[in-house]
């Protein structure tokens, strides 16, 4: 793996219920190394964000987390760490499909799931640890569809395989994906944050277009504009006004 410090400790399982959950219970008995990577060919309860699961089938898919330190950002700054996730995802899967005509098609749902045109292909769980204003470690979880091909009829959800018509190999995609989760988080080190805000911006799904959403069982008309900095959708109304929401505060 050509990384410097990003998956160069690994902890392969066998099988467990979620790699975020053990890699919490490893940093609450050691200090694993920066960047440690845990991840399962067989997760058994994945969770996922609003208190939601994630399945996945056995063997088919990448479900992995990591464990890393950002003691150099503010805690009022950590959405950062959602947005450079997103873009390591959607870097991998810009590689992927780059012969297809479906890269264009690669976006990021607020806050932070990726889809391919209208289905979900990967979803990130982001678990933080503050100590007053700083980020005493976090534990980053990606599970992203690659080989399964069928889905629970209720999930709105897709595949590398879907897309592209082939099977692939699991570990690569894992290697790839420390590469691309590597050079985001130098990025974020390095304080590029214009770059940051511009490239998630210009994937954010629905950016600019006048779509229905749901807020306290009232639906209405608006615009997605922008994303503050505390990570809260702005969303311009017919009326002009711009509303900001929280995650659990708005449904499209
Ligand atoms: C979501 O879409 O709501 C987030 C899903 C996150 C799933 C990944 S799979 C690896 C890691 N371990 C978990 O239990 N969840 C994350």
């Amino acid at each position: 793996m050509k990384t410097l410090f990003i998956g160069q400790n690994a902890i392969v399982l066998k099988s467990i219920d979620s790699t975020n959950s053990y890699a919490s219970e490893l940093l609450r008995q050691i200090k694993p190394h920066d960047g440690t990577l845990i991840y399962t060919f067989d997760q058994q309860n994945g969770r996922g964000q609003r208190g939601n699961t994630w399945d996945s089938e056995p063997n088919k898919n990448a479900t992995l987390s990591y464990i890393l330190y950002p003691t150099f950002l503010q805690a009022d700054k950590q959405f950062l760490l959602n947005k450079i996730t997103c873009l390591a995802v959607s870097d991998l899967m810009a590689e992927t499909l780059k012969s297809s005509d479906k890269a264009q098609n690669i976006k990021i749902k607020w806050p932070n799931d990726i889809y391919v045109g209208n289905k979900k292909i990967a979803g990130i769980l982001i678990e933080n640890t503050l100590r007053e204003n700083t980020i005493k470690n976090t534990v980053t979880g990606i599970g992203l569809n690659i080989n399964q091909t069928t889905f629970k009829t209720n999930i709105n959800a897709t595949s590398i395989a879907l897309l592209t018509n082939a099977t692939y190999d699991l570990i690569q995609f894992i290697e790839r994906l420390c590469e691309f989760m590597e050079a985001r988080y130098l990025q974020l080190k390095a304080n590029k944050l214009e770059s940051i805000n511009t490239e998630y911006l210009q994937k954010l799904y629905q950016l600019n277009e006048w779509k229905n959403y749901t807020s306290n069982n009232d639906t209405f008309e608006g615009k997605i504009i922008g994303v503050s900095t505390f990570g809260k959708l702005q969303v311009q109304l017919r009326s002009d006004e711009v509303k900001e929401f929280y995650l659990n505060e708005i449904k499209f």
